[in-house]
């Protein structure tokens, strides 16, 4: 794939080999990422970091990878605060403020609404999260997170055994997680959620045609060999009201005595947060915080370098990073603390 000036608007425009490239390049950001070293690479590109829709990672990790590179973030939150609540259409909104950018990283509440706004606009544009559609920059820091963690347990992704648990019809990041995943060999996927919120058939269909192994199930036993449990939240936002939501609310929790009941010692726990941690939901507990093969915050981690990897990608600039180094003169614990 050629990324210079490209969009990343879906993982179906990835195969394994674009895959490998974006998770090298990811590689050679951890310097920066620990502060060991800063880049100037970006030094005057302007970022258009546009989320209409609630974040608090996806946002602040994609102003921290553009600012890391060096360039800088101007930001719009929120649909009220837009032109887009006077009647402007996304077209317009982007021909705008592709004007104002270099690139475009962006959120939106409405399925297809990214690919839309691309369309007017004269820069690469990243979707952030379309509705319930697509997380493709969720799905390949997933992919790099259970790639590091089944090799730091001698282990490959083809063959892997994925339990994915939860709100699986309205959680994005499993549906662009699963069709990563497709890519991969002899995969077995235990799809455990309550029949209402089962997985997108058009996400079955991929699965199936690719050859890999899925159960589906509204029980939690039965995955006493899973490598990977991936939980995911009730997507109360995008239920008709907040009570239709309620019915669903803690019926699959993981804490450590489940965890200890269901899963095999190694099985690594993943969520791609927000973890919803009010008492009638808790479906991943605070009791895992300290347990080893708890990801989620390498997860986190994790997106800084993917984000880094993808503007560097996307700018045409990942094989000059490192030619526009500088020293970090302050004091940093990142630096001794992965
Ligand atoms: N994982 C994720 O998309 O988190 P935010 O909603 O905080 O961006």
């Amino acid at each position: 794939m050629n990324f210079t000036g490209s969009n990343i608007l879906s993982v179906e425009q990835f195969d394994l080999d674009s895959i490998q490239q974006i998770f090298a390049t990811a590689d050679r950001m951890q310097p920066y990422a620990r502060r060991q070293k800063r880049t100037k690479v970006l030094d005057g590109a302007i970022l258009g970091n546009l989320f209409f829709e609630a974040s608090t990672r996806t946002r602040v990790s994609f102003g921290t990878a553009f600012n890391l590179l060096g360039g800088e973030v101007r930001e719009t939150t929120g649909m009220e605060s837009s032109a887009l609540a006077k009647g402007e259409s996304l077209y317009d909104t982007a021909r705008v403020l592709s004007s104002y950018s270099d690139v475009i990283a962006m959120r939106h509440p409405k399925s297809g609404s990214v690919a839309e706004f691309a369309q007017g606009s004269r820069v690469p544009v990243i979707n952030g999260g379309d509705g319930a559609n697509e997380h493709p920059t969720q799905a390949l820091l997933d992919l790099y997170t259970i790639k590091k963690e089944l090799a730091y347990h001698g282990h490959l992704i083809d063959g892997m055994h994925i339990c994915m648990m939860g709100d699986l019809k309205y959680g994005r990041t499993v549906h662009s997680l699963s069709r990563l995943l497709a890519l991969y060999k002899n995969i077995r996927f235990t799809l455990i959620s309550p029949q209402e919120l089962a997985m997108p058939d058009s996400v079955l269909a991929v699965l199936d045609q690719a050859g890999h192994r899925v159960t589906i199930t509204d029980q939690v036993s039965g995955s006493s060999d899973a490598d990977i449990v991936y939980q995911t939240r009730i997507q109360q936002e995008r239920f008709t009201t907040p009570q239709e939501a309620d019915q669903y609310r803690g019926k699959f929790r993981l804490n450590s005595e489940i965890y200890t009941k269901h899963y095999k010692p190694n099985t690594v726990i993943m969520h791609p947060l927000p973890r919803d941690s009010r008492a009638e939901a808790n479906e991943l507990d605070n009791d895992l915080n300290q347990h080893p093969n708890l990801a989620i915050f390498r997860q986190a981690d994790n997106g800084v370098l993917i984000r880094m990897a993808l503007f560097a990608l996307t700018l045409g600039v990942a094989e000059q990073v490192e030619k526009y180094d500088c020293e970090v003169n302050w004091y940093s614990d990142k630096r001794n603390s992965y």
